[in-house]
């Protein structure tokens, strides 16, 4: 049994991938900004699970919230803010602040604040997205910090080793809340895969970065090969 930390757990892909890790035994802490939200996902998925209340955008509050965890052996950085849409005409500079602030000082001092409790063998994955290549309107900022969680990769590499860190980019994933009742179909078109990456594709992924202990440091697409259609 290993212990999960799923920050952004209580929405869309990571409350998939809690709800995975507590399926198949594990000890699960997910997080959301509010404690009755985590702890209402937390019951809805069962098993040994737990939610805590977390916000990476107000990071010096991090490290007092993840005060109770004890050694963790899986950590996933997975949480967005889905209300941040910037466009370089009319930049919100709030805004924007809210979203580099959340995964670019938010991820890191998550493992910040853990490190003395990350297991020998510990592995983070981190979500970047294809935001980053493929930007959309209104993603300045999420396609910014989305390539900024690459550079934390490496950094985290050499400071933390041996622990292991990889980033998963997916692209738009069909079945995730945000998009789900979107009209999809010219990004369908244009995906070599006849498909979009559906949330169990993304879960299934970040299993494999967090398991197989010879792969570190990858920047991992699943997209269904969308940047080559
Ligand atoms: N869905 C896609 O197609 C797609 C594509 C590319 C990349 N991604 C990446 O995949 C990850 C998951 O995306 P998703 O679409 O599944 O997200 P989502 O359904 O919008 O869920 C976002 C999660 O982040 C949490 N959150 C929001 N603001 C937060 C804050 N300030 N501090 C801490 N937690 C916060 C939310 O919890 P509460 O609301 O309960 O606070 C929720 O658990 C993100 O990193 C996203 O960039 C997704």
């Amino acid at each position: 049994m290993s212990s999960v930390l799923v920050v952004g757990g209580t929405s869309g892909i990571g409350r998939e991938i809690a709800r995975h890790f507590a399926a198949a035994g594990d000890r699960v802490t997910l997080t959301g900004r509010q404690a009755s939200r985590a702890a209402a996902v937390a019951n809805d998925i069962g098993g040994d699970a737990t939610g805590i209340a977390l916000d990476l955008a107000v990071p010096h509050g991090i490290a007092p919230a993840l005060a109770g965890l004890d050694v963790v052996d899986n950590v996933v950085l997975a949480a967005i803010d889905r209300e941040v849409s910037t466009r370089v005409h009319d930049f919100d500079i709030d805004l924007a602040q809210r979203l580099v602030t959340l995964k670019l000082v938010g991820y890191p001092e998550v493992v910040h604040a853990l490190r003395s409790r990350l297991a020998p063998d510990a592995a983070i994955v981190m979500f970047g997205g294809l935001a980053m290549l493929r930007p959309y309107p209104g993603s300045n900022t999420v396609s910014t910090v989305n390539g900024g969680v690459i550079g934390l990769m490496n950094t985290l590499i050499v400071e933390l080793a041996p622990i292991r860190v990889n980033v998963i980019h997916p692209g738009i994933v069909g079945d995730s809340p945000y998009w789900r009742d979107r009209d999809l179909s010219g990004v369908v078109a244009r995906t070599p895969c006849g498909r979009l990456a559906q949330m169990a594709d993304i879960v299934d992924a970040v299993a494999f970065l967090l398991r197989n202990p010879a792969v570190n440091g990858v920047s991992l697409n699943v997209d269904g090969g969308t940047l080559l259609g």
